[in-house]
C-alpha cells in the first residue's frame, strides 16, 4: 500500500511516499529555518504563509521523486494534531482536497505517533510493545507503546519541553535558532561538569519532568555574567546544561524501565538527534540489556516519511477520516479525534 503523506505542524513543509509503513519511496522537506532565524524562533503567521506557498511543489516533488503519479497512490495522510493551528490547517486542507478529488482514503496522523514511527522506517523489524521516550520542541513524554495505535503516557513534562528549554537557553547564550541543534554542535567538546545546574524532580510523580527551573537557571547565569561584563563560555555552559537535561531524561527513563520492564526502548522526536542523549541512552540500554532503537538522523526532526509510516498502521486500525476532519492544536497521543 502506497501512502502519500503530508506534514506541516511547525516550520517544515514536508511530503513523502511510503510503502507498507516501512519503505520510504520519497521524502521531501522544505525547511523555513533560514527565515525564522531572523526572529530567533518560529513565527506562526510566517510559517502558515510559507506552507501555503510551498505545499503544492513539495507534494509534486514527492510524487516525482518516487516516480509515481497520484493515480498510483492508495491513500492520502496528513498530520492533523498537535502543532501550530495555522500551520496544521494548510496540510490538512491540502490533504482533504487531494482525497476529495481522487476519491482516495484520508488518514489523519498524530504528530508524536509519527515521531515514534520514524523508528519503523529506520529499523524494519521493530514492533510494539516497547517503551518510548519522545523528546521534541513541544513535548517530552515517556510512553508505554502497547500496539501501533495504543499508547499510555506514563511520564510527561509539567512545564517546558526539553527542546524548548534547550532552544531558549541557547538563544540567551547568543546561539541561532534552532538552539538545541546549535548547542549540540558548539558544546560537544565542552566540559559538562564546569557549571552546576539544578536537576529538578516533580514531587509524587517520579516519571514526570520539569525543565523551566533549569532553563531559568541558565538564563540567570548568562544575565549575571553579562552584567559583570564577563565572557559567556558558551561551550562549557552549553555542555553543562545539555548534560543536565540529558541526565533528567535518562533518570526518568530508567525509573520507567524499572516499572515496565520493557524488552525494547525507543527514542523519538527532534531532540533524539542530540549526541549526548544518544550516547547516554546507549549506556542505559546496555545496563539493562534491552534493545535500543533510535531514528536515523534524517528522520529525527519533522518529516513526512514518519507520517506515512504511522498512517499505514492507522489505516489497518480503520482510522479513516471524513472530509469533516479538522486540525487540532493540542491533543494527547492516546486520544483520537472525531473522524
Ligand atoms: O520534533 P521537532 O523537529 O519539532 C517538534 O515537533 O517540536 O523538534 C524540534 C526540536 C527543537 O527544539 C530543536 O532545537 C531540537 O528539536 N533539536 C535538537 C537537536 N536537533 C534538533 N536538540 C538537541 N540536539 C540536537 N542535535
Ligand atoms: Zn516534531
Amino acid at each position: 500500500m502506497k501512502i502519500l503523506a503530508i506534514e506541516s505542524s511547525c516550520d517544515d513543509t514536508a511530503a513523502a511516499v511510503v510503502e507498507d509503513g516501512r519503505e520510504v519511496l520519497s521524502s521531501v522537506i522544505a525547511s523555513q529555518v533560514p527565515e525564522h532565524i531572523l526572529y530567533g524562533g518560529v513565527v506562526p503567521e510566517i510559517a502558515s504563509r510559507r506552507h501555503c506557498e510551498s505545499i503544492s511543489s513539495v507534494v509534486k516533488k514527492a510524487l516525482d521523486d518516487a516516480d509515481l503519479s497520484i493515480e498510483d497512490i492508495d491513500a492520502v495522510a496528513c498530520t492533523y494534531a498537535p502543532g501550530l493551528i495555522g500551520a496544521l490547517l494548510v496540510g490538512v486542507n491540502f490533504a482533504k482536497g487531494l482525497s476529495y478529488c481522487t476519491g482516495k482514503p484520508l488518514i489523519p496522523v498524530h504528530h508524536l505517533r509519527g515521531h515514534i514511527a520514524s523508528n519503523y522506517i529506520t529499523d524494519k523489524e521493530l514492533k510494539p510493545p516497547f517503551l518510548a521516550l519522545v523528546v521534541s520542541g513541544g513535548h517530552t513524554h515517556i510512553i508505554n507503546v502497547k500496539s501501533y495505535t495504543d499508547y499510555e503516557v506514563i511520564g510527561r513534562t509539567r512545564d517546558d519541553a526539553a527542546g524548548e528549554a534547550m532552544d531558549k537557553a541557547a538563544r540567551t547564550m547568543g546561539l541561532p535558532y534552532p538552539g538545541g541543534l546549535n548547542m549540540d554542535m558548539v558544546a560537544t567538546d565542552g566540559d559538562p561538569y564546569s557549571y552546576k545546574f539544578p536537576s529538578p524532580k516533580v514531587q509524587d510523580a517520579e516519571l514526570d519532568f520539569s525543565f523551566s527551573g533549569l532553563k531559568t537557571a541558565v538564563i540567570n547565569l548568562v544575565h549575571n555574567l553579562t552584567q559583570k561584563g564577563e565572557e559567556i563560555d558558551v561551550k562549557n555552559i552549553g555542555a553543562s546544561f545539555m548534560y543536565c537535561v540529558v541526565n533528567c531524561l535518562c533518570d526518568r527513563t530508567e525509573r520507567a524501565i524499572n516499572k515496565i520492564h520493557p524488552e525494547r526502548l525507543v527514542l523519538a522526536g527532534g531532540v533524539s538527534a542530540n549526541s549526548v542523549l544518544r550516547r547516554e541512552m546507549k549506556k542505559l540500554a546496555e545496563k539493562y540489556d534491552i534493545e535500543l532503537y533510535m531514528p536515523e538522523l534524517k528522520y529525527c526532526g519533522d518529516n513526512a516519511a514518519m507520517v506515512g509510516s504511522q498512517a499505514y498502521y492507522e489505516y489497518q486500525d480503520n482510522k479513516i477520516a471524513t472530509l469533516k476532519l479538522n486540525a487540532t492544536a493540542a491533543l494527547d497521543i492516546d486520544k483520537n479525534t472525531k473522524i
